[in-house]
């Protein structure tokens, strides 16, 4: 579900969550698509969602997750919502939000 739009889709655990945001018509933020930028980074209301390229299982409210890279890992709901302003797309908030990801 995506809760500012009230969407919902149902989908197997393999697409990134930016292309089922778009496929259920909500207007997600999104960068490079390839989890480089950042750009479509959007918090997680509730449920579990997981790394596609690490397997890592994110499930903390609140917590950004990289859309393009992430898929669902169980019924859960993000709060999709396009960026109001660069600081939005903040790659730092992401790492704030997550101290194993710090740059370096
Ligand atoms: S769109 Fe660039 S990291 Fe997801």
């Amino acid at each position: 579900m995506f809760t500012r739009t009230g969407a919902e889709s149902t989908v197997d655990a393999t697409p990134p969550l930016l292309a089922v945001g778009e496929s259920a018509g909500v207007a997600m933020p999104y960068g490079c698509r390839r989890g480089i930028c950042f750009g479509c980074l959007t918090p997680l209301t509730y449920g579990r969602v997981r790394d596609l390229r690490t397997g890592e299982v994110h499930e903390r409210t609140g917590q950004m997750i990289q859309t393009c890279v992430s898929a669902a890992a169980g019924p859960l709901a993000l709060d999709a919502w396009p960026p109001r302003s660069p600081r939005d797309c903040d790659p730092a908030r992401f790492h704030r939000d997550d101290p194993r990801k710090a740059p370096r």
